[in-house]
């Protein structure tokens, strides 16, 4: 499973002097265009789902193709929740696989940023999730002209930005010196300067939003100044529309296979591109033999209870269990049942998905599973085995 942890992703290029391709996944053309080119670039890759693109679709449907795609990829991958808005948003992207998460709240003043952050980074580290913060503010929306959200850009401030790490404990750092998401005109003017104190300032690995529309020698610098990840979406919205338009022109109106036709190898040709301007091709093996896998471990109780206890006692028991356990931070998904043989061991099953090695922890620690375990199912299931168990 080339799930990587992708703090190790992270510091792995900023260790190397490249920057990983953090590239928005918006469907099934986006998703295998970018493991394509990952693929036959031999490059770890982000896959980054963006939560202001599901207004209208379903995020969860999109995840499960993600974590597919991520899980039978032979590069290393890690998938993140970009841009969230709050953090219950994150904790679902956590339940849904993510094992990165950015909750954006960098247009709030600089101590409400922080806290909130550091409340993100509370929640997700507990699960093992890696966490961006951004600090200053990076205007416009991506695939969008940036002049439609012509918002004011506040640069990063290096002593803030050394402050905000320290107490938040973000994993990296997305910084403002004057990229803008979107489609813009021209190619923004880079402040290196600001860029090289902030790295000096600050101990984790750099970010940039708004990669789209920057040039060659702009990236080379932004990685010779500490940036080790890189956000980047508009460009391959705007192939991708190319792409259709030209289908369209050369006579496959009315047709949606054909006017749809090629378009993830639109995607693919300018995801390679960046993968190799931006020094991650050839990575591959290096990320996977260095970084720490991304395990999702399932926790497995086989149980029986006593003879007086009825099949809907134990159904009560079964649906209050999946109520109050499934809002432990690193619970992805509770299953319980029965045996179908009538003759086994034992009789009954609980699966507890966890997001990772972390989440057991907490998990076992946890009040509601300490309350459910003594009051209400040890109780009755006296005779009982447990594993952890880790797919390997
Ligand atoms: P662009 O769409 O400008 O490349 O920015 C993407 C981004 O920063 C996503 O977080």
């Amino acid at each position: 499973m080339p799930l990587v942890n992708l703090s190790d992703m992270i510091n792995h290029a900023s260790r190397h002097n490249y920057a990983v391709g953090a590239f928005g996944v918006d469907n099934l053309d986006f998703l295998e265009g970018i493991m394509q080119a990952a693929e036959n670039c031999r490059a770890p890759v982000v896959l980054n789902l963006i939560e202001s693109h599901f207004q209208g679709s379903d995020f969860d449907l999109l995840m499960a193709a993600t974590q597919t795609a991520a899980r039978r990829a032979a590069v290393p991958v890690a998938i993140n929740f970009d841009h969230g808005t709050t953090l219950a948003s994150a904790e679902h992207a956590i339940r849904a696989g993510c094992n990165g998460v950015m909750v954006d709240t960098s247009a709030l003043p600089f101590s409400e940023n922080l806290w909130q952050t550091r409340d993100v980074v509370t929640k997700a580290h507990a699960c093992g999730v890696t966490v961006e913060g951004e600090l200053g503010y990076v205007p416009g929306v991506e695939g969008v002209s940036a002049e439609q959200h012509p918002g004011e850009m506040t640069y990063t401030s290096a002593a803030e930005a050394k402050v905000f790490v320290e107490r938040t404990g973000v994993d990296c750092l997305a910084v403002s010196i004057g990229t803008v998401h979107g489609r813009k005109k021209g190619v923004p003017k880079l402040d290196f300067a600001r860029l090289a104190k902030i790295k000096e300032a600050t101990a984790v690995p750099l970010v940039i939003h708004g990669g789209s529309g920057l040039s060659d020698d702009q990236f080379r610098r932004l990685i010779a100044n500490g940036v080790a990840k890189i956000n980047y979406y508009t460009a391959l919205a705007d192939a991708a529309g190319r792409h259709i338009r030209d289908n369209a022109s050369t006579g496959s109106k009315g047709d949606l296979g054909l006017l749809l036709a090629g378009v993830r190898d639109a995607v693919r040709v300018e995801v390679e591109r960046c993968l190799h301007l931006w020094g991650s091709g050839g990575r591959a093996a290096e990320v996977l033999a260095q970084c720490r896998p991304w395990h999702e471990v399932e926790h497995v109780v086989l149980y029986n209870v006593p003879e007086e206890v009825s099949e809907s006692d134990v159904a009560a028991i079964m649906r209050e269990g999946k109520k109050s356990l499934i809002a432990i931070p690193g619970v992805r998904n509770i299953r319980a049942g029965r045996a179908i043989q009538s003759d086994g061991k034992y009789r009954y099953c609980w699966l507890i998905s966890l997001s990772s090695q972390s989440a057991v922890e907490v998990y076992r620690n946890h009040p509601d599973l300490l309350h459910f375990s003594n009051k209400v199912f040890w109780p009755v299931a006296t005779d009982r085995i447990e594993l952890d168990m880790e797919e390997s």
